[in-house]
């Protein structure tokens, strides 16, 4: 076992260096989560109260998960299942493994229709058509027929999984990393130039109040678990995500400080999403309330009110597509991972099959805005909870399966491997500048606070019955 552990972990492939590791995780937890799901999670959710409960997930139990993901990941130089297997004796935890190569394979399903719609836009701003949409109704209806057609959503989300599987197999350094190096930069620059654009807009200012300020009498279990899902969704966590990144990263590594900063960049582009859309809304007077279109409803407003409009949404919808491409290769890359160190596949073979399997999934999310009723959550739909299929799997998968897989980590890893280990791996890096305030916290945080938490707000769902 030792020996083969060993042998794992030279042949194993690893990120070029300090930044590469970053930039890729970084790349991993920003997507179509931070500006796409969390506008649209906030809407759903009331605004401002949202926020403040999604921000205190994001530091209480988010940062700590993360910790606690990477440093499996690095310790055991595996995919998630291996690394519960080579960490934590018993049966039952590669289950909780297995668990997040399942979740991240319903994930990637809906996600890549959210990801083909990008790449539509990026095509109707491409050909001027994105321009004709002046207003909020009108933009509202180019939206309405894009997702309905039958074909191009489904065309769209196949040709974004095609993409996907080319980068996962050209492997870790090559594929992914050279991918996130330039982008994260450029995308940060033109969020700020477009956030600066709409908060000069007439009526911009309703917009961050309505961002910021927390209405508690909106506070229901349904926005507590919404923002829980998000906090995980958004880093990428509770599926094992960056347990297989981390093992991608050399023992140099100080995964506090690269957990920090992945956080803080996360957080902070989702906020400025946020800043961009909500002004932009307000201005146009619609309601916060257009559910999985909100962005491709509200931002064709933006880039009509902007000079050189059509060149930033183009700069836009490009910068986009490849944060969520570099999202979708993480997903893959959960399943890929497992299927070669456990069952040795070959990459090739395990890459193709499970993004062929979750185009086959893709499929009924990319018909469920109109092409299909029965599938759309309206009057002739056949799914519960009056919900359209991708919602649907989206709050199953995105948020009650990445809170369940978030509990058992931090269960695992703070009562069976042990929380000395624990925090003993975070710092095993060469690199010790960074201070590592509270390192008993972190602690604290992963064994007690973040386990009871997520259980509380399953046991009052349970118990009310307030699923969805
Ligand atoms: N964090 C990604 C995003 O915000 C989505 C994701 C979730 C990626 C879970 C990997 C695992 O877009």
């Amino acid at each position: 076992m030792a020996a083969t552990q060993q042998n794992a972990s030279i042949d194993r492939e690893h990120w070029t260096g300090r930044i590469g590791f970053i930039l890729a995780a970084a790349g991993s937890a920003i997507g179509l989560g931070n500006i796409w799901r969390f506008p649209y999670s906030v809407s759903e959710g009331g605004g401002g109260l949202f926020v403040i409960i999604y921000l205190f997930f994001v530091l209480g139990i988010g940062l700590p998960v993360l910790l606690a993901e990477l440093s499996l990941g690095r310790q055991s130089q595996r995919n998630p299942v291996g690394a519960f297997k080579a960490l934590i004796p018993g049966k039952f935890w590669p289950y909780v493994g297995g668990l997040g190569v399942l979740t991240g394979t319903a994930i990637l399903a809906f996600y890549s229709v959210i990801a083909g719609w990008t790449v539509g836009y990026l095509g109707k701003s491409l050909s001027g058509t994105l321009a004709e949409a002046t207003d909020g109704e009108s933009s509202g209806a180019v939206f309405s027929s894009f997702v309905a057609d039958p074909l191009w959503p489904v065309l769209l989300s196949g040709i974004f999984l095609a993409i996907t599987l080319l980068v996962v197999r050209g492997g870790v350094a090559k594929g992914i990393e050279r991918a996130t190096k330039f982008l994260m930069p450029a995308l940060l620059i033109l969020l700020i130039a477009l956030a600066i654009q709409a908060l000069t807009l007439p009526g911009g200012i309703d917009g961050i109040i309505y961002l910021f300020t927390p209405d508690w009498s909106k506070l229901s279990l349904n926005v507590v678990m919404g923002a829980l899902g998000q906090a995980l969704f958004s880093l990428s966590l509770g599926m094992g995500a960056m347990i297989t990144y981390g093992s991608y990263a050399s023992k140099r590594e100080n995964l506090w400080k690269s957990g920090t900063y992945i956080a803080i960049a996360d957080t902070g582009i989702a906020l400025l999403a946020g800043l961009i859309i909500f002004p932009t809304l307000f201005f146009a007077g619609a309601e916060p309330n257009a559910g999985p279109g909100l962005v491709f409803v509200v931002l064709p407003t933006i880039f009509n009110q902007m000079p050189f409009g059509s060149f930033f949404a183009i700069a836009f919808f490009s910068l986009l597509t490849i944060a969520a491409l570099t999202s979708t290769v993480s997903l893959l890359e959960v399943a890929v991972a497992y299927f070669v160190d456990e069952k040795g596949w070959r990459r090739n073979k395990a890459a193709t099959a499970i993004s062929g399997f979750c185009f086959a999934l893709a499929v009924p999310s990319a018909l469920a805005f109109g092409a299909v009723p029965q599938l759309s959550g309206g009057e002739q739909s056949i799914l519960p909870f009056n919900l359209d299929f991708l919602t649907l799997n989206n709050n199953i998968w995105g948020n009650y399966s990445l809170s369940i897989g978030a509990i058992f980590i931090c269960i695992g890893v703070a009562w069976f491997w042990g929380v000395p280990k624990f925090l003993a791996s975070l710092e095993d890096g060469e690199d010790r500048t960074f201070p590592m305030p509270g390192r008993e916290v972190v602690g604290f945080l992963v064994k007690i606070i973040c386990p009871l938490c997520v259980l509380i707000v399953f046991i009052f769902i349970i118990v009310t019955g307030n699923y969805f």
